[in-house]
């Protein structure tokens, strides 16, 4: 089965990463900046007075190339596309002989972006919640002409030869979904169409974090039987192809919520950190609260040797902890994002 570039780990990989305290991924983000209004946002909730500048997040990206590091995911914290130092931010880490993961909305990708964005080895995680205009627009905000913009950014990131896959079998481009009421019915097509057009497929559940809490969460999560049917028909889908995987979905009073990632291990506790826009420290996009420090009293070496995620990324077994347990309050701590 293909993977993205940079981001498909080998399980020994991992375990020797666990093994040895090494990071392995390192999630950052650039300024909250956004031209869409998506309703469950995770991070466009607030201004940031403090956001960090570009020395200090080369300082994090040099950090974790000295932990590990093979692969820097820029998440946002808006699009990152629109942050003004995205290029030197790029640059830099390709200079580190890192790999380089943008997660986009698709919109400002033009020919000559896609383009550029190629010729820098850029890998992409786009923004896909539907086939559909109007259900897509309704999840960005219900801003007009965006569905077009995306589809032509979905088609210039195609052209230029995005899903052409490289000698390790790997493709540069995936798509990303959350799972939501009015989606949940595409949700085999988006997964067909991704493992047909070599395209890597994310599908997720939308996490308690930022806009997401601002109303009832359980308004975002899609009742289980028809989370578990339609997971259950990827399943088949990939098991048809070649590829098994175990089914992880928690039935969160009676809501279907997935754990890790949808085919996939969650191989983040223990391998990954996450340092959002102020310079806080996490395993995760469970970004609630404190988490490890922040960068600006102690580095990122110093944070991670200090708190050690990686003995507890050790302890888990099938590497998402998650998935061995049954009881909802045995994994609330590790999942403060699905309360
Ligand atoms: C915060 S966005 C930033 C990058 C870009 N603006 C985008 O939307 O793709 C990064 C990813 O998080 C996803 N996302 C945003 N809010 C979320 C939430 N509450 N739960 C789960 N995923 C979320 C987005 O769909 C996107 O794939
Ligand atoms: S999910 Fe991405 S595109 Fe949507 S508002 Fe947040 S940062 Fe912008």
């Amino acid at each position: 089965m293909i993977g993205l570039k940079g981001n498909k780990f080998t399980k020994d990989e991992v375990y020797s990463a666990m093994k040895e305290g090494k990071l392995l991924t390192l999630h950052i983000f650039l300024e909250n900046v956004c031209n869409f209004k998506c309703p469950f946002c995770l991070t466009q909730t607030r201004t940031f007075t403090n956001e960090l500048n570009t020395e200090e997040t080369k300082q994090i990206i040099r950090d974790g190339k000295q932990l590990g590091v093979k692969t820097v995911l820029i998440a946002g914290a808006g699009e990152p596309l629109m942050a003004k130092n995205f290029w030197e931010i790029v640059s830099f880490i390709k200079e580190q002989n890192l790999n380089v993961i943008v997660f986009s909305n698709l919109s400002l990708i033009t020919h000559q972006i896609a383009e550029k964005l190629y010729k820098n080895e850029v890998a992409i995680i786009g923004k896909l919640n539907s086939f559909k205009k109007e259900t897509q627009e309704k999840y960005i905000g219900n801003l007009k002409g965006a569905y077009e913009k995306m589809q032509m950014g979905l088609k210039n990131l195609i052209d230029i030869g995005y899903t052409r896959l490289n000698n390790n079998h790997e493709t540069m481009l995936a798509l990303e979904t959350s799972i939501l009421h009015d989606n949940v019915h595409e949700l085999y097509d988006f997964w067909v169409y991704c493992r047909n057009h070599n395209m890597f497929p994310i599908v997720d559940t939308i996490y308690y974090q930022g806009k997401a809490t601002e109303s009832a969460y359980e308004d975002y999560l899609v009742d289980y039987p028809v989370v578990r049917d339609a997971v259950k028909r990827i399943n088949e889908f990939d098991r048809e192809n070649g590829y098994t995987w175990g089914l992880k979905i928690l039935n969160r009073k009676g809501k279907g919520v997935i754990i890790g990632e949808l085919g996939l291990d969650c191989i983040k506790i223990g391998t990954n950190l996450n340092v959002d826009v102020e310079g806080r420290v996490y395993d995760c996009f469970n970004m609630s609260g404190e988490g490890y420090g922040n960068i600006r009293e102690n580095s990122l070496v110093d944070i991670w040797r200090k708190s050690k995620p990686y003995c507890d990324g050790i302890a888990l077994h099938g590497l998402c902890k998650c998935r061995n347990y049954v009881d909802r309050e045995e994994i609330r701590k590790e999942l403060a994002c699905l309360i």
